[in-house]
């Protein structure tokens, strides 16, 4: 029988690419940067599935450019806002993402980034390597404790939760906002839920992000929001890079409106060498290496290809973000 045929946007995890290649006729990207968008509308042509990454943009162009044989996007990331699912939903090409297996390993580097503002682990590795550490300095270094403060997590989703955890085990106090939380969300003790963004953002010594970019999300905080924050405040961004606006931001850190942000995710990404936010000390970038431990890059390439495999072979995927396809799929 002919192996459906498809395009991998880049190398994975083998457990889960062997399992495409052995699957399908499948063509993969093999160069480290992305796919340019105009290969990618060639590399597309006639295939039945596509397995794609964030940095991939998947649009009604793009769909309409692979034509009637694509039946699947399978998305190598918990988050989809690259892709246009509803022009995917309209053409009944099924949408797969990849939630679950990152929360944890998610929520343990914004709780790291948290922890590295806090108490300045960037300059002080800088200070050392530049062989300035000359004796035991009372003053040297200071930043602030993480046990006790309050912890604002704005996005009370699987990831927002496993950051709550987290910070109870640091005695924390927790703040949360969002506004689409179930009233029963299960949460440590004590945790308190602000009904307006504000509330949280004057309240909470660290905010962290957690929710998905969309039209509501995006440049959520902004000018405003960053001075609604405490002048001694911390940001922490593991979400997506546009939620928050890198100008507004870089002012307030250049202002000294808010202590410190420690972001794995910017606004572009990648974040240029020469770009401003870089030249501040208070502000840690990462580059967008949430989900990135050897173990959970690999369950999530294993369900990107179970999402991808299924969704060619007429099964229902483990994940579909737009399931309502199912019942009427190419
Ligand atoms: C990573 O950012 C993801 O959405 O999986």
């Amino acid at each position: 029988m002919k192996k459906p045929k498809v395009f991998v946007t880049r190398i994975l995890p083998e457990e889960g690419l062997n399992r495409v290649l052995d699957a399908c006729d499948a063509e993969v990207w093999r160069e480290d940067a992305p796919p340019p968008p105009n290969v990618l509308m060639e590399k597309v042509r006639g295939v039945d599935g596509l397995l794609s990454l964030l940095t991939d943009r998947i649009d009604g162009q793009l769909l309409d450019a692979a034509g009637p044989t694509l039946k699947v996007v399978s998305n190598f990331a918990v988050g989809y806002d690259n892709i246009d699912v509803p022009a995917a939903t309209e053409r009944g090409i099924l949408v797969g993402n990849t939630p679950g297996v990152l929360t944890e390993t998610t929520a343990d580097l914004a709780f790291a980034l948290l922890m590295a503002a806090a108490r300045r682990l960037p300059e002080g590795a800088d200070f050392v390597r530049a062989g300035l550490w000359t004796t035991f300095q009372p003053m040297l270094m200071l930043g602030r404790d993480i046990h006790g403060a309050s912890l604002g997590i704005v996005g009370m989703g699987q990831i927002g939760r496993a950051m709550a955890k987290r910070a109870a085990g640091f005695d924390m106090k927790i703040l949360y906002y969002d506004p689409f939380a179930p009233a029963d969300v299960p949460l440590p003790a004590g945790a308190i839920r602000c009904t307006v963004l504000d509330e949280l953002l004057g309240r909470a010594d660290f905010v962290s992000l957690h929710v998905p970019l969309g039209p509501q999300t995006h440049h959520l905080i902004g000018r405003r929001a960053l001075g609604a924050m405490k002048p001694t405040a911390i940001l922490v961004n593991a979400s997506r890079g546009p939620v928050v606006d890198p100008d507004a931001l870089y002012e307030a850190l250049q202002e000294g409106r808010i202590a410190g942000a420690a972001l794995d995710v910017t606004e572009p990404e990648p974040l240029p060498a020469d770009h401003r936010l870089l030249t501040l000390k208070n502000c840690l970038v990462v580059p967008h290496i949430g989900s990135a431990t050897h173990a959970t890059r690999t369950r999530m390439a294993v369900m990107a290809a179970e999402n991808l495999i299924a969704g060619l072979t007429g099964k229902v995927p483990p994940h579909p973000v737009n399931p309502e396809v199912l019942p009427r799929r190419r």
